[in-house]
């Protein structure tokens, strides 16, 4: 298993947009406020880049103990990323939210995220149960879309959990958005992903019936390689 992982803080790109939005910005009545908005933003990019670690070490450390006791991994790989700066100020503008560093943390449950790629469907919500059974993780948000696909055919399961994170001078309890699906599935969404935000002529509604097609098709196939998976994993003993 490999984990994937973005710069943190790419801070030509934060200070290019928070130059271009200074005027939107609450509370900034003069430079040192500017200044200390700035630097929480840092603060926070840099808090919650921590709270990915933990909650990708605990993955890790789930997937390890599985390959040592059933010989199986269920993660096939993880990536993980902190919403870039532009991200996060476009999010908060799209949703009317005011523009400082509080307000990001209060209403952007998606500053930290991360994507686990399973095996097979069955290890998705195993995966799940087992990180929602730990003490420091609290489930703030569940949205199952592998039993309740998006009309469109993507399915994934979405968590948003908080997390503690142990400074050297205080704990911070942190959101992070988990997004679990299969490797069929990320492939999917991959695909769909780049038709959407693609500047072509070819629109994502002449690909609506067949994406929706294909997204069947790859359930279909990954519950028959579960389903022979199990076979040859119980015909062992
Ligand atoms: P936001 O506040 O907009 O983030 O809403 P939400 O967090 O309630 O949205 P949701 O949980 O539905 O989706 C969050 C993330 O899942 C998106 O940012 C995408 O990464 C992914 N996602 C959701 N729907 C789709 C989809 O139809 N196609 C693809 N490719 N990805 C999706
Ligand atoms: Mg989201």
């Amino acid at each position: 298993m490999y984990i994937e992982r973005k710069p943190t803080v790419n801070l030509a790109a934060l200070k290019r947009e928070f130059v271009h939005n200074i005027g939107e910005f609450e509370n900034i009545k003069s430079p040192e406020y500017a200044l200390e908005e700035l630097f929480d933003f840092v603060e926070v990019q840099h808090n919650y880049a921590s709270a990915l670690e933990e909650i990708g070490t605990k993955l890790k450390i789930l997937d390890d103990e599985f390959r040592v006791a059933y010989e199986h991994n269920p993660i096939h790989h993880m990536e993980k990323r902190v919403k870039e700066f532009p991200s996060l100020i476009k999010k908060l503008k799209r949703k009317g939210f005011p523009l400082n560093a509080r307000s990001a943390k209060e209403n952007i449950q998606d500053i930290a995220g991360i994507r686990v790629v399973c095996n097979y469907l069955e290890d998705i919500y195993t995966i799940e149960n087992l990180l929602l059974n730990q003490e420091d993780v609290k489930l703030l948000k569940r949205k199952d879309y592998i039993k309740f696909p998006k009309e469109n055919g993507y399915k994934s399961l979405h968590l948003v959990v908080s997390i503690p994170v142990y400074l050297a001078e205080s704990v911070k309890v942190i959101p992070v958005e988990i997004q679990i699906r299969t490797i069929g599935m990320d492939m999917w969404a991959s695909l769909e992903h780049k038709l959407r935000y693609k500047n072509t002529n070819i629109s994502t509604e002449q690909y609506q019936e067949k994406l929706r097609q294909c997204s069947m098709e790859i359930t279909s196939v990954e519950q028959k390689m579960q389903d022979m998976n199990n076979e040859i994993y119980h015909s062992d003993f």
